[in-house]
């Protein structure tokens, strides 16, 4: 239980960590000069993958398993799996955007900086209720016989951009990421 609890909370400071990443990206792009593409890229696809196929569904389980059991003093729980698929959807209309950018398709230089911010901001605020209402009632509440879960064991799966060895595709953004947080 606690395990599934501090993999959920790595997850969030994995993601916390590549919207640094992406944000400093954007400022290149707003300011002129030119982002790294691919790197850009291989965030949004990462949120399409892990994040989008793997946590947000493993979240998803124990919000409902609270709702369950603990009704009301769950209930600002009851909207996380619509807020999981929103935050899907940003991520895809985001990922439009940029495939547009990169096609050099016309586009206003606004509108992927607005995307982007939008990403941006919309994954952070969703850590952070999650952070400050979600994880604490999940430590608090749950025991290990309420995530004796098959559902939950058809989601193990490693990070492919954090786990042990990152995918040839990640290889660049993990690279990225430790240098930008080591300093
Ligand atoms: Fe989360």
């Amino acid at each position: 239980m606690i395990d599934l609890l501090e993999e959920l909370e790595r997850d969030h400071l994995n993601m916390a960590a590549l919207l640094r990443v992406l944000e400093r990206q954007v400022e290149l792009f707003r300011r002129g000069q030119s982002p790294d593409y691919e790197i850009i890229e291989a965030i949004v696809a990462y949120f399409l993958d892990y994040p989008d196929l793997i946590h947000h569904p493993k979240e998803d389980i124990l919000a409902r398993r609270l709702v369950a059991k603990h009704g009301a003093a769950a209930s600002v729980l009851a909207g996380l799996p619509e807020q999981h698929t929103e935050l899907g959807r940003l991520t895809r209309s985001f990922a439009e955007v940029l495939t547009k950018v990169l096609d050099q398709v016309e586009l206003e230089r606004n509108r992927f900086v607005h995307a982007a911010e939008d990403f941006i901001e919309a994954q952070r605020h969703h850590m952070e209720m999650e952070g400050q209402h979600f994880f604490p009632l999940v430590r608090h509440e749950l025991t290990p016989d309420d995530l004796t879960d098959a559902a939950l064991e058809t989601l193990e799966r490693e990070d492919p951009l954090f786990g042990h060895r990152a995918q040839p595709r990640f290889e660049a953004l993990r690279r990225m990421v430790l240098e930008a947080e080591t300093g």
